[in-house]
């Protein structure tokens, strides 16, 4: 088998890896990959919205399935043309997606079919939406309609930070378009957890959970990144909440997609929060998130490849998890998520026994692996409990430790542990 893996981020890396352990594929391209994929798979120079070109690419090299990591191609259709030049890809189509690409369709999804979430509102006009905030009060919560690279979300602590919002997002077009929308929502109160799943049609198939730190520095402070860590399972998401949340937000989603003729096929992602009232969600992804596949996929026993045929299929997986934990850091350039220095080179990217090192920003020059983004790589462990895995991972890490180029969170997992 020939498969296509369409990204160039530690997730699409995570997936990489996963396929490799499958026999049956011959072959695994990525477009466009990164300097540290080139080492297991074969990168290609074809841009993940260039649809085009990847149809090109799939039909010369005689790929048999596609599996997409970014949001950007699927809510540009890329599962649609695919599907329609008769190549098999893992992913929703345009209009599946865009239960990520439009926070204002998700809400009202989410309030016709009873899935728990936050209260909200949608404006249009900013003078309205900052009447409704002197209304409601603080905190409150600010969503950019559209899709914003994950940095279109404000918890306002104070009206003053959300009327300042919304003059970003509305007058000052910060997000360009995607905040020409907003979305206005109850602050939720509680823990957060991410809960993955295969999805087809009718039929879900629940990922084991993870927990990401989304803040920039320990104790959850500074700004929001893409993620400077992860874990999974959640000692404190019990099998109960895992249960609810599968049949009241996931299999309600999938259900209600296909009622509104936006059948989903691929990765269904809930960024969930778990309130007094039990689980309710933040955020719907149409696909696989980053950094948790980075720390779930290594815990799946399954083929992956497997997984995703049985489910296009019609085949329940049979999932299997493995009865240990994963535990990842992210390793971040010095000043990410505003701006940081490139090409510094990496001390340490090579797997040990007790680590793996997955890349997103690095790049391969002649004088070896380099930086190349402001998330330079994740260093994963699986072990037989979590406390087993971080100590490997900050084991790693303190090759790190004398480079005042890179910095990483010191308490991923720390509450769980
Ligand atoms: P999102 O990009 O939608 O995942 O939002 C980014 C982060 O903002 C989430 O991970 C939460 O920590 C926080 N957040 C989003 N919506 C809410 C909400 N309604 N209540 C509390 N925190 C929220
Ligand atoms: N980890 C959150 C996301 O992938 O959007």
């Amino acid at each position: 088998m020939n498969v296509l893996v369409v990204g160039r981020g530690g997730r699409e890396h995570a997936i990489v890896m996963q396929l490799k352990k499958s026999e049956r594929i011959e072959n695994i391209f990525v477009a466009p990959g990164n300097g540290g994929m080139e080492q297991h798979a074969t990168c290609v120079e074809i841009n993940e919205m260039d649809i085009d070109a990847l149809i090109n690419f799939a039909k010369e090299n005689a790929v048999d399935f596609t599996v997409v990591g970014p949001e950007n191609p699927l809510n540009a259709g890329i599962a649609n043309r695919f599907t329609k030049e008769g190549l098999a890809i893992f992913a929703p189509t345009e209009e599946a997606a865009l239960l990520e690409g439009s926070k204002s369709f998700a809400k009202d999804f989410m309030e016709k079919y009873q899935i728990p979430t936050a209260s909200y509102q949608t404006f249009t006009e900013a003078e309205a939406a900052k009447r409704y905030i002197e209304e409601q009060g603080a905190p409150i919560v600010i969503k950019a309609d559209g899709l914003a690279e994950g940095k279109g979300v404000v918890v306002a602590e104070t009206k003053e930070d959300a009327i300042q919002a919304i003059d970003d997002m509305m007058v000052e077009k910060r997000f360009a378009s995607a905040g020409s929308t907003i979305v206005i929502e109850e602050f939720l109160a509680g823990v957060e957890f991410s809960l993955m799943a295969f999805v087809n049609g009718h039929q879900v198939y629940p990922m084991t959970p993870a927990r990401d730190h989304k803040r920039a520095y320990d104790n959850d402070e500074g700004p929001n990144t893409g993620g400077m860590g992860a874990f999974a399972p959640v000692p404190d998401i019990t099998d109960d909440i895992i249960a609810y949340a599968t049949k009241e937000i996931l299999q309600k989603a999938a259900d209600g997609l296909v009622a509104e003729g936006r059948s989903f096929t691929g990765i269904l992602y809930a960024g969930l929060m778990q309130t007094a009232e039990g689980p309710k969600v933040i955020e719907f992804n149409t696909r696989f998130g980053d950094p948790e596949t980075q720390v779930v996929l290594p815990l799946l026993e399954n083929e992956l490849i497997q997984v995703m045929e049985d489910v296009v299929a019609g085949n329940d997986p049979k999932l299997k998890w493995k009865k240990e934990a994963c535990l990842g850091v992210v390793l971040a350039s010095t000043g990410y998520p505003g701006t940081y220095n490139k090409e510094v080179p990496l001390p340490a990217v090579e797997d040990t026994e007790d680590c793996f090192v997955i890349q997103a920003g690095t790049k391969q020059t002649n004088e070896g692996i380099v930086s190349n983004g402001g998330r330079v790589l994740l260093v994963g462990s699986v072990g037989k409990d979590l406390q087993k895995a971080s100590e490997a991972v900050y084991e790693y890490l303190k090759a790190y430790d004398a480079n005042e180029a890179f910095f990483y969170r010191k308490d991923i997992g720390k509450s769980s542990l």
